[in-house]
């Protein structure tokens, strides 16, 4: 047998994720406080910088960072160099920032209206509904001047993982899909805009999660497109999983509200497709994931893999 099949073999993404998870949550606890702590002194009140905390420390799961630091790791292949953590340590917690604010606003009354995130009380329950948006958009800053630094990163990367960022948080990804979202309570969808709308509010920042983590290396052309492809397909599963999660999952194994897209309305696969056709979907997503990394001519998408199986066939 030879080397490669023997780690695929052995490859333990549990291990691999908790060794990661800990630089990413001593990373975060360390850029939401110091930075953010300086401004206390030009009189930010105290109660934005504990919403900023309360919202992204202690809790989630981390995905996002999780597949920054594996798609890094899959276009670095063989030659890491001592000092290349700084770009894909900043753009993981980049991500899990945005993704933070999001689900701050995503909970607001304006929005879903939910009590319950992380198995806490939600932002605005805890800090009220100003600070919780203020919070909110204090947190997607944040994620800016964490890929500007004034030195560890070149300009030119600077640039380039502040666009990918960029547009997939904004109105045609993330808060574009969030818009269609509220926009669609009561209405059928088709199959078609569904997908389209989780391509949106979810998929996108997935997808640049794994595009910004191949862009702090420098992947082939070829690579790069089967990343685009299996970020795409794994952003899409994870919707179609969260929408399923909401019917088949309860609030404490969430840590959110169960039931609340048939309670507030919302078009999900669930409801177009039916349980069997989601769960199948799922997993055909996941084939088309898996497929393109085995297209990407690179050897080192071993905890890429493995975060695709465990975000289709995880239970919370
Ligand atoms: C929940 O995302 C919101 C969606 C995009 C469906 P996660 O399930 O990744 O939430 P955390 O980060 O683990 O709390
Ligand atoms: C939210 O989708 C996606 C975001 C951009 C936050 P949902 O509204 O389904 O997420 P949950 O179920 O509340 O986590
Ligand atoms: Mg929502
Ligand atoms: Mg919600
Ligand atoms: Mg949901």
């Amino acid at each position: 047998m030879d080397a490669r099949v023997t780690t695929e073999l052995t490859f333990d993404v549990d291990a691999w994720s908790a060794k990661h998870l800990n630089r990413i949550e001593r990373a975060l606890e360390r850029w939401v406080t110091a930075e953010v702590c300086a401004d206390v002194a030009y009189g930010a009140p105290m109660t934005l910088i504990e919403a900023m905390r309360y919202a992204v420390l202690d809790g989630g799961k981390r995905l996002r960072p999780l597949l920054v630091l594996a798609a890094w790791e899959a276009v670095r292949g063989e030659a890491p160099s001592a000092d290349d953590h700084e770009a894909p340590l900043r753009a993981a917690c980049a991500l899990e920032l945005i993704h933070a604010y999001s689900l701050v606003h995503d909970d607001m009354p304006c929005m879903d209206n939910d009590v319950l995130r992380r198995g806490k009380p939600t932002v605005h329950v805890k800090f009220g509904q100003a600070s919780a948006l203020l919070a909110g958009d204090a947190l997607q800053a944040l994620a800016f001047e964490l890929l500007t630094p004034t030195q560890g990163i070149p300009a030119d990367q600077q640039a380039r993982l502040c666009g990918l960022l960029a547009r997939a948080a904004g109105h045609s990804g993330m808060v574009g899909g969030q818009a269609i979202d509220l926009a669609s309570v009561g209405v059928p969808l088709t199959e078609h805009q569904l997908r389209d709308m989780h391509r949106l509010k979810t998929g996108a920042l997935l997808q640049a999660s794994v595009c910004m983590g191949a862009a702090c290396g420098n992947p082939s052309a070829v690579a790069q497109t089967a990343l685009q492809t299996y970020g795409a397909a794994l952003g899409l599963a994870f919707q179609v999983v969260d929408d399923i999660l909401d019917v088949t999952a309860d609030s404490a194994t969430l840590g959110k509200t169960a039931g609340k897209d048939a309670s507030q309305d919302k078009p999900t696969y669930v409801s177009i497709l039916g349980l069997a056709r989601s769960t199948a979907y799922a997993q055909e997503l996941l084939a088309q994931a898996l497929a393109a990394l085995a297209q990407s001519g690179l050897s080192h998408t071993q905890a890429l893999q493995g975060l695709a199986k465990k975000v289709v066939n995880r239970s919370c």
